[in-house]
């Protein structure tokens, strides 16, 4: 279930009981740190602009394509023709929280990233400004929007990507298997409680204590909040952030308890 009322009930809830934006009450020097350097930071950096005008030229693209659906188990359903302009619409991180991926990957610095679901390449393209001597591996199951992303990348002249196309249950043990850790993911696509957690459980075989995990979409439908719940109680997870429209877990040790913060974003 993801009717539109039920989002906005939630969305309430989280905005009242959510600490507000400058981190007062918030006893955690390092979830402090990330509010003031990473949530708050309001520097125009230059790659905005340049990856923002890429999404506008996407926005005005009539051209249509054929996407294959990913169903249940990631097999393909079956493929629909929509316009680019409608993909680059509905299905891309906001700019607000695309560019928060930037300040994070620039913060963080981490030098493997992995991102489940490219789409047409707008926030991977973010991802691997943040830190441009990351290798960022960047897996899409639509063959044709696959293509699209191939261009976004080489219109922008980034060289620090590398696209796997076909299902994530058969590209993501192929990436995992060519590294050997992961440290930053991005999970924004199959919104599922089942495939979520399948998607954890590889990647925690390749994280490490500094490893970041973004979730996308946490509060969508009842099926990602139990997913969000189950997440954070994983024992290998130490301190989970909820921003609302995503969901950051951390793994280090060097934090006394177990703590889960909800912040205004
Ligand atoms: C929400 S979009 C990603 C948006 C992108 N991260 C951005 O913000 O610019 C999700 C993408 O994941 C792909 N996808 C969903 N389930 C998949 C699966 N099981 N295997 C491969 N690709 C999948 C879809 O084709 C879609 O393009």
């Amino acid at each position: 279930m993801h009717s539109l009322s039920r989002l906005v009930r939630k969305y309430i809830s989280y905005y009242i009981h959510a600490s507000n934006a400058k981190g007062h009450g918030v006893h955690s020097p390092f979830v402090f740190n990330f509010i003031k350097s990473v949530l708050n930071d309001r520097t125009r950096y230059s790659v905005y602009d340049s990856i923002e005008k890429v999404r506008d030229q996407l926005l005005a693209d009539s051209r249509m394509i054929d996407v294959e659906d990913f169903g249940a188990g990631s097999s393909v359903m079956k493929s629909s023709s929509r316009a680019v302009k409608n993909i680059a619409g509905s299905s891309l991180k906001s700019k607000k929280f695309a560019q928060l991926l930037y300040r994070m990957v620039a913060h963080f610095k981490p030098s493997v990233i992995v991102e489940l679901g490219t789409s047409l390449g707008i926030t991977t393209s973010y991802l691997a400004s943040g830190n441009t001597t990351a290798q960022v591996y960047t897996l899409e199951g639509s063959q044709e929007i696959s293509e699209i992303a191939v261009n976004t990348f080489s219109h922008l002249k980034i060289g620090n990507i590398i696209l796997k196309t076909g299902a994530f249950e058969q590209t993501l043990p192929e990436v995992l298997s060519e590294i050997s850790q992961v440290d930053f993911a991005f999970v924004d696509g199959n919104h599922r409680r089942a495939p979520t957690l399948a998607y954890l459980d590889s990647l925690l075989t390749v994280c490490n204590e500094y490893s970041v995990i973004v979730f996308d979409d946490i509060h969508w439908s009842s099926e990602m909040e139990e997913a969000w719940v189950e997440i954070i109680s994983n024992d290998a997870v130490t301190l989970s952030i909820d921003l609302f429209f995503v969901g950051v877990v951390f793994f280090r040790k060097d934090f006394k308890a177990k703590q889960h913060f909800s912040i205004r974003f």
